[in-house]
C-alpha cells in the first residue's frame, strides 16, 4: 500500500436511488474526501445506485431483507456481510431499514445516518412537509450517529436552507438534497480528520 492512499474505509448502506452515495464516490474521486468505499451494500436487489457504485469498480453486495424471517436474523446477516470489510465507518445512506438495538450497538460510534431536517426537529418520515406545515422559515438535513432512538444521535454537522413561502415538499427536498451532497462527505472528512489527530 502507498503511504498517500487513504486509511479510513468506509461500508455504505443504501436501498435506492444513492444519490447520496455518489456525492462520497465523487468527493473521494476528486480528493475532497481522505477515505475509501470498501463495498456498498443494499437492501433491495433493484437499488438504482448499485449501478453506478460496480461503474466505479466498487464491491456491491445485496442483502435482501424478504429472504429473512424477522429483523434480527436479516441484521445479523447484514453486520457479518459488513464486517467482512472491516469499515471504520458505516454509512447508512438512504437505507431505509429500521435496525436493531443488536446492530447498533455493535457499531457503536462507528454508524453515520443523515436525515434530511435540522435534528432534533422532525424526526422520521415526510420532513419537508412537516417543516413546511409548521411554518418552519429555516430546514435542512444532519449528519448524526446512529443510536438506538430513531434519529436521536448525536450530530456531527448540519445543513441549512431558507423554507421559501411558495416552496412545495418537492422543491424544498431538491434544494435540501443539493445541500447534502455537499454535507455527507464534509461530515465524514470530519470524522476523518478528528481519527487522525
Ligand atoms: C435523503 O434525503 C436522505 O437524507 C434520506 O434518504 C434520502 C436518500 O436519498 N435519509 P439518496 O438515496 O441518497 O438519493
Amino acid at each position: 500500500m502507498s503511504v498517500n492512499e487513504p486509511t479510513t474505509r468506509l461500508v455504505i448502506l443504501i436501498s435506492g436511488r444513492g444519490s447520496n452515495m455518489r456525492s462520497i464516490i465523487e468527493a473521494i474521486n476528486h480528493q475532497q474526501l481522505d477515505a475509501r468505499v470498501a463495498a456498498v451494500i443494499s437492501n433491495r436487489p433493484d437499488a438504482a445506485g448499485l449501478e453506478y457504485a460496480s461503474s466505479q469498480s466498487i464491491p456491491t453486495k445485496i442483502i435482501d431483507h424478504k429472504a429473512f424471517a424477522d429483523r434480527e436474523s436479516f441484521d445479523r446477516a447484514l453486520a457479518q456481510q459488513i464486517d467482512e470489510f472491516n469499515p471504520d465507518y458505516v454509512i447508512l445512506a438512504g437505507f431505509m431499514r429500521i435496525l436493531t438495538a443488536e446492530f447498533v450497538e455493535h457499531y457503536q460510534n462507528k454508524l453515520i445516518n443523515i436525515h434530511p431536517s435540522l435534528l432534533p426537529k422532525f424526526k422520521g418520515l415526510d420532513t419537508h412537509q412537516r417543516a413546511i406545515d409548521a411554518g418552519e422559515k429555516e430546514h435542512g438535513a444532519s449528519v448524526h450517529f446512529v443510536t438506538a432512538e430513531l434519529d436521536d444521535g448525536p450530530v456531527i454537522m448540519q445543513a441549512k436552507v431558507q423554507v421559501m413561502p411558495d416552496d412545495s415538499a418537492q422543491t424544498l427536498a431538491a434544494r435540501v438534497l443539493e445541500q447534502e451532497h455537499q454535507l455527507y462527505p464534509a461530515a465524514i472528512q470530519k470524522l476523518v480528520n478528528v481519527k487522525q489527530d
